[in-house]
């Protein structure tokens, strides 16, 4: 499960984030806090430092990454905002939502973390040690989430140990992510404007402010999925049975709701009193937490649809979702 020697941790005052800019600026990887999970950043600007992000997570293929901006204005630099995007940006910003769009021809943003994309994803996360980070950089940090691939997302400095080891250089530590899940992120690419990925804000939050958005990727089961998605990327070891409405012998129960079934080796509850946004928040901690070797499996009770529990049946689906080939076992390319 541990990658080997443990990584420098450092909480993140006036000093560790000074430091933190300076790993980065060397060309180093940096996982720090955000709203949402815990990102393995790079200086966007340094396509060796953005390798090092497919090397450090074990990525199987390139995806494009979200790079993350101090400020909206900073990311008009790099890509093309429309009238949609300004709006999102204006609701939204800081906060969970990336969105998609053009990249300026002549951005200086590397081309690998577009993954050889004309677009790229952007975002102005909500908080104050990212955004103290970034701006000390005085560069865009690329960061996906800071775990091995296939691996649940980080929503804490010890999972980011845990998950990646020395592979990261240091880690932030500012506690938990409120949020708990990632980004929702909008493809505003095109004509339509496309849910890609559920997340952090809600469809419903959104098609207020743009109104209706198509649903790929991600939000749609069996749609084309956003570039690199893989099917089964929040996977825990365990096998995970969806729409549990009972526990069979041997398994651990995630359960949803004032009332879960009983006989479960172990009962981690999303939220008993039926709070999505609670159930989001503990999303991936109780999936790693249940995730352990002599059960035979997670049970998964149902969680509505609505709010955040799209993105919640999202990340359920995938961590249930058949296990992708190995790294070596694909094409190249
Ligand atoms: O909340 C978050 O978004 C976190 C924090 C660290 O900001 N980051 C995150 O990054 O979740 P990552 O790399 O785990 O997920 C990025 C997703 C990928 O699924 C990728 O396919 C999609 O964003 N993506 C990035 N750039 C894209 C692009 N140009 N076009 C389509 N999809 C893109
Ligand atoms: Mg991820």
């Amino acid at each position: 499960m541990s990658a080997g020697p443990a990584p420098r941790v450092l909480a993140p005052d006036a000093a560790a984030i000074a430091e933190a800019a300076r790993v980065l600026r060397a060309g180093g990887l940096v996982a720090f806090p955000t709203e949402t999970v815990y990102g393995l950043g790079a200086d966007a600007l340094n396509d060796r430092a953005v390798a090092r992000i497919f090397e450090a997570k074990g990525r199987p293929r390139f995806n494009p990454l979200i790079v993350h901006f101090p400020a909206a204005e900073d990311a008009r630099h790099c890509v093309v905002f429309d009238a949609r995007a300004e709006r999102l940006a204006a609701a939204f910003w800081p906060g969970p939502l990336s969105l998609v769009l053009p990249r300026r021809s002549g951005s200086a943003v590397s081309l690998l973390a577009s993954a050889g994309l004309e677009t790229l994803a952007v975002r102005v996360p909500r908080n104050d040690v990212a955004l103290k980070l970034i701006a000390a950089l005085e560069r865009p940090v690329a960061a996906p989430s800071a775990n091995r691939s296939g691996e649940v997302s980080a929503t804490a400095a010890a999972h980011v140990a845990q998950s990646l080891g020395a592979r990261v250089d240091l880690i932030l530590d500012g506690g938990p992510s409120p949020v708990g899940l990632e980004s929702s992120i909008v493809d505003l690419t095109g004509e339509r404007a496309v849910l890609l990925r559920p997340g952090g804000v809600t469809r419903e939050a959104m098609e207020a402010v743009v109104g209706p958005l198509a649903l790929g990727g991600a939000g749609r089961p069996g749609a084309p999925r956003a570039p690199g998605q893989l099917a089964s990327h929040y996977a825990p070891r365990l096998p995970v049975r969806l729409n549990a409405q009972s526990v069979r012998p041997g398994e651990a129960l995630l359960a949803f709701g004032p009332d879960p079934p009983v006989g479960a080796v172990e009962t981690l509850n999303l939220s008993p009193t039926g709070d999505l946004v609670e159930a989001a928040a503990n999303l991936f901690a109780m999936l790693r937490a249940l995730d352990r070797p002599g059960r035979t499996g997670i049970a998964a009770m149902p969680v509505p649809g609505h709010g955040l529990g799209l993105a919640v049946n999202d990340r359920l689906r995938r961590a249930a979702a058949p296990r992708e080939p190995l790294a070596e076992d694909l094409p190249s390319g």
